[in-house]
């Protein structure tokens, strides 16, 4: 029943992509098909459901940031944390550096925005760029469960030559104290772990191990429950951005997008879905993937609210 719907559900929203494009900030990122489209399902049951165009690999983008406030929570304590960020919802796009001056003492509003992601990577294990990347690297490779999971170098190479942005961002974070390192060094980090490559099948088992908070089914435990939980409520308000509280309405479920045309959906305690649709809409999350997420939640009635 779940392969025939989600079937269903691909054949609908495929023509949406036709009113969005790829990310286009980052070059590297324009490079692909924009009518691209895929879905997958993992449930407690340890069935695969995939449909559409699910094999293809992408980077995960903003999504990393799941990983690297889940690795900074394990590693250095929510304590720590919650000095270096706020975990409250922006009404402002995902670069913005607006609230930075503005609000909250200068700290960033949650983890899941770029100056956020960046002021949280500081409290994960390494002190070089390619050890902190390594570590989220690896926490990638744990969580989907699948160690052929890498960094796409040309994509990696692309941001690091037009991030900007993110360097503006960091570079006002040291000026706060919200950084004390070596900044080029953090944003090296930043920028691979953005690169970082899966499939939709990868993002679904991701999103499955959320889901039972931590725990591998089958046994093993990646994270704790409590970061567990620290995570799912901070994607719920924050994981879409400006657009997290109508996705809280129409989807209902802890949610995270990246430019890159990925989402990463949990349904706790069940499933995790992955989607790949790589053209975006204005808020910077796929826009088929969505129409697609919108669909399966309310078809299966999968809201927690
Ligand atoms: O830093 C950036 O702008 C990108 N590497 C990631 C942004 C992103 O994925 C926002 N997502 N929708």
């Amino acid at each position: 029943m779940i392969q025939a719907l989600l079937e269903e559900i691909i054949a609908d929203c495929r023509p949406l992509a036709a009113e969005g494009e790829p990310a286009s900030y980052i070059p590297a990122l324009k490079e692909v098909d924009p009518s691209l489209l895929g879905i997958c399902v993992v449930d407690n049951g340890g069935n695969v459901y995939r449909v559409g165009d699910t094999g293809v690999r992408f980077s995960i983008q903003s999504i990393s940031k799941v990983l690297v406030f889940t690795c900074a929570l394990s590693h250095s304590g929510i304590g720590k944390v919650l000095q270096k960020v706020s975990i409250e919802p922006t009404s402002d796009s995902f670069n913005s550096i607006i609230s930075l001056e503005t609000k909250n003492f200068s700290k960033p509003l949650n983890p899941m925005i770029n100056a956020g992601a960046i002021a949280c990577l500081t409290l994960t294990n390494g002190d070089t760029a390619e050890e902190k990347a390594g570590s989220i690297l690896e926490l990638a490779r744990r969580v989907s469960g699948n160690e052929a999971v890498d960094i796409d170098e040309d994509i990696y190479r692309s941001e690091k030559a037009t991030g900007s942005r993110n360097r503006a961002l960091a570079y006002y974070m040291k000026s706060t104290g919200i950084i004390d390192g070596d900044v080029e060094e953090l944003l090296d980090a930043y920028f691979r772990i953005c690169s970082i490559r899966m499939d939709c099948v990868d993002l679904a088992k991701t999103a499955l191990l959320y889901a039972n908070n931590g725990t591998v089914l089958g046994g093993g435990q990646v994270f704790r429950p409590g970061i567990a939980r620290v995570v799912k409520a901070t994607m719920t308000m924050c994981g879409m951005y400006d657009e997290s509280g109508r996705v809280a309405v129409t989807v209902g479920l802890p949610t995270k997008s990246g430019v890159g045309g990925g989402i990463l959906s949990v349904v706790p305690e069940q499933m995790g879905i992955g989607i790949y649709g790589p053209a975006l809409g204005a808020k910077g999350s796929s826009i088929a993937g969505l129409g697609a997420l919108e669909l399966l939640s309310n078809r299966l009635e999968l809201s927690i609210f």
